[in-house]
């Protein structure tokens, strides 16, 4: 058995303050944030300081409160119509992963009918929404490394950890479960361009909890599996359509077919907040794409060719069928599909 590790902690409400950890400025700097408004946290979100899908709805729904704190002390007549604005700015911040939409329909429905102070009844939604995900991520972790057989090795793809989610994380909630018991002796992240977040994030985070990582290239991911190392391909989910159809980091459709081909299990951690019933399949998931600059230089410095085009599309969407698991906080899915996921949200 290993040693339980320490669980981090992305997003702090302190003293009626949001404060972010800066996730853009890691591994260099451990740094953080403060929002006062919703536009602060718009703008968290929308430039990458808050990142991962549990923690840009955890943050968009503080940003509800201080938004209703700022409105209600200017105007107790136009309060509502106000708030209503920034809860519209919010939504827009990133458009695929749907915790951030999820997230403020919860907010929505607790804003107060009568003359209650609404920061007072949306800052007390807030703080259960964000301890609802950390004790969530407790729970997938445990259901999820419960299907690792011992002695696997373990690749995941992007930052699906304490850094994404109130703590603990999602993958990497299955992944500090299954280490902590035993199950898992490599693990494996992929660098994850362009953002880098498997190399600077996953990898600072599963160091500082004294678990075993391995950094490749994305496109090491194919010789790693034929090389017998990995079993299982764990990662998060940005949405999971109603058939199972899921949207989660350029790649992970990739690391899917290959870990297929290859005769090895695909697992998806996520929470409940992450499965949108209303959107069909993988079809109608919008995907995020960002600036092109972010292919074309690094560090600010051009890397590409002047004036190549460039594309980039920052999720992608793996079919159900290529999904061996879901593993959720009310327990696991295999070989998701409509009606199974559907049986989720029954009592
Ligand atoms: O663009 P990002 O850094 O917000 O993308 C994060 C991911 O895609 C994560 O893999 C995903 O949100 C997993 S949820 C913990």
């Amino acid at each position: 058995m290993h040693a339980q590790p320490p669980v981090t902690h992305p997003i702090e409400w302190r003293d009626d303050v949001l404060v972010l950890l800066d996730q853009r400025r890691l591994p260099a700097a451990v740094s953080w944030v403060e929002c006062r408004d919703a536009n602060d946290v718009v703008a968290a979100i929308r430039d990458m300081v808050v990142r991962g899908a549990p923690a840009i709805g955890i943050a968009a729904a503080y940003g509800v409160a201080l938004a209703a704190r700022r409105h209600y002390e200017r105007d107790r007549g136009t309060w509502r119509a106000a708030l209503e604005d920034d809860i519209a700015a919010l939504r827009a911040a990133r458009p695929t992963a749907v915790n951030l939409m999820w997230a403020l329909d919860r907010m929505r429905e607790a804003i107060p009918a009568g003359g209650d102070d609404p920061f007072v009844v949306l800052a007390a939604r807030a703080c259960e929404l964000h301890a609802a995900d950390l004790a969530a991520n407790q729970a997938m972790g445990a259901h999820g490394a419960a299907l690792i057989a011992p002695g696997a090795g373990v690749l995941t793809h992007c930052n699906a950890g304490a850094l994404a989610t109130a703590g603990y994380g999602t993958a990497l909630g299955v992944i500090r479960a299954g280490w902590a018991a035993g199950r898992i002796d490599a693990v494996y992240a992929c660098e994850t361009r362009p953002w880098l977040q498997g190399a600077r994030l996953t990898a600072w985070e599963l160091l500082a909890d004294g678990i075993d990582v391995t950094l490749i290239v994305d496109g090491a991911a194919a010789h790693l599996m034929a090389s017998g190392r990995v079993q299982w391909v764990v990662t998060g989910a940005d949405r999971i359509a109603a058939n199972g159809d899921t949207a989660n980091k350029i790649g992970t459709y990739g690391l899917a077919c290959l870990a297929r081909a290859h005769g090895l299990k695909f697992m998806i951690a996520a929470p409940l907040s992450t499965i949108d019933r209303d959107t069909p399949s993988g079809a109608d998931i919008p995907i995020e794409h960002r600036d092109a600059a972010e292919l074309t230089h690094l560090a600010g410095q051009p890397v590409a060719a002047p004036g190549v085009h460039a594309l980039n599309p920052v999720f992608d969407v793996t079919p159900a069928h290529l999904i061996d698991a879901i593993a959720t906080e009310k327990g696991v899915v295999e070989r998701p599909d409509r009606a199974a996921l559907a049986r989720l949200f029954e009592a």
